[in-house]
Parts: structure tokens; sequence; C-alpha cells
């Protein structure tokens, strides 16, 4: 059995109040911040300043996901700025390699981002340089989406060129996971399961991250 993690994303929390929102996740593994510029994805939410506090006040280690074009230049910033990990896009970096390396001399675990439809074949030989892969389910830019399954077989293929590395490489899948489509993902091989709005959406985020959890280890 995989050891599973689930990393509620705060893009579904109340922005006006983002400390209690953490307490509401207290069970979780990290907690996921969705940082869009409005150029790589059409949408706009926070950046350097905010993830800086959040980092302050969180119990939980930050995963930061740049959806941000001139990610080679900001991306080492937010690990200076205490994310335990930093995924960039690979669709966004000009030298994913190096900005990977970067993100490690900063002191973050190095991730690199897929969009559903961008191959991973093109970066097998640089999976040693990234400590998780993540694939997206969804387009990225939104909560709220449906889980495409079209991605499954990127995420088994995904999964063996892990497994054949021998390296602790996690797997992370972003968008539309829910109680019915995260036994899917987990049965291709992700390991970290990005969560909003089947977590926040909820009476009980704590208690729906535990849910989650629970099935992914099935
Ligand atoms: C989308 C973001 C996701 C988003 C997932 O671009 O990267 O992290 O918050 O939300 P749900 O779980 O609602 O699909
Ligand atoms: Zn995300």
């Amino acid at each position: 059995m995989r050891n599973c993690q689930i990393n509620p994303s705060i893009l579904s929390a109340d922005f006006t109040n983002l400390e209690r929102e953490l307490h509401r996740i207290h069970t979780a593994d990290a907690v996921h911040v969705d940082v869009m510029d409005n150029h790589f994805v059409p949408n706009l939410t926070i950046g350097l300043p905010v993830v800086k506090r959040l980092g302050e006040v969180s119990d939980l280690p930050l995963d930061v996901h740049l959806m941000i074009n001139d990610v080679d230049r900001w991306g080492p910033d937010y690990a200076r700025a205490g994310a335990a990990s930093v995924t960039f896009h690979a669709e966004a970096s000009a030298a994913p390699i190096k900005l990977a390396r970067d993100l490690r001399s900063a002191g973050a675990r190095a991730s690199m981002a897929l969009r559903p439809a961008t191959p991973i074949e093109p970066y097998l030989d640089m999976l040693p340089e990234l400590d998780m892969v993540l694939l997206m389910t969804v387009e990225p830019g939104f909560g709220g989406q449906a889980f495409l399954d079209i991605v499954l077989p990127k995420i088994r293929r995904a999964r063996r060129a892990i497994d054949g590395t021998g390296l602790p490489i996690a797997l992370q899948v972003d968008g539309g996971v829910t109680s019915e489509t995260i036994l899917r993902a987990a049965e291709a091989g992700a390991d970290v399961f990005v969560a909003g709005s089947s977590v926040y959406g909820t009476e009980d985020p704590a208690a729906a991250v535990v849910t989650l959890r629970n099935l992914a280890a099935q």
C-alpha cells in the first residue's frame, strides 16, 4: 500500500480569513497554494507577500503551485519565502533543469507540473532533478472543474517511469479530485492528491481530508 497524502487547495477557501481556513484542514499533509498571474492562466490569485505570511502562520508545509509565466525568475523566491515544495509548469519554463536545481539550492523540494495535454515523455530524463511531478487533471486556472479521465494513462506511464528511477519522487494530481475520482487516480499510481472544492465545499474539511486519504489508501 502506498503512503498517500492529501493537500487541500486554499483556492476554494475563504480568502478573507486564510489563517482560520488553515486550521480547518489540520488533518492535511500540506496546504496547496495556487499562485496565478492572469497570463499563464486566465485567473489571478496571490503572490509572494501572502505566501510568505502563510508560511509564517501555517503549521502545515506549503505546497506552492506556480501557474505563472517568468517562472525561471520568480520560482526560487517562493522557495526562499518558506515553501516546502515549489511546483513550476514545464510549459512556462525556458530552463526547467536549471530551475529545478535553483529550487533545491533555495531549500525547497523541486516539482514540475504538466497541463493535461502535455506529454511526460520529453521530460523523463530529468526525473532525477525532481522531488515531485504534478499531473494536472483539469486545465489549470479554476477550482471546481471535472476530473479529466483522459489523463489516467499518463499517470500510469509517469508511475512506471518514477518506479524505474528507484528515487522517492512523489506523483501529485490536481483538479477534480473527489471521493469518487480519487480511487481512479490512486489506482493509476498517484500518491499526492490536491483537493479544493471537495474539501472546503464540505461542512467539515478536516473530516473530508481523512475520508479522502482512507479512500486513496485502499
Ligand atoms: C486549479 C488549481 C487547483 C484547484 C483544484 O488550476 O491548480 O489546485 O484548486 O480545485 P478542485 O479540487 O476544486 O478541482
Ligand atoms: Zn493547484
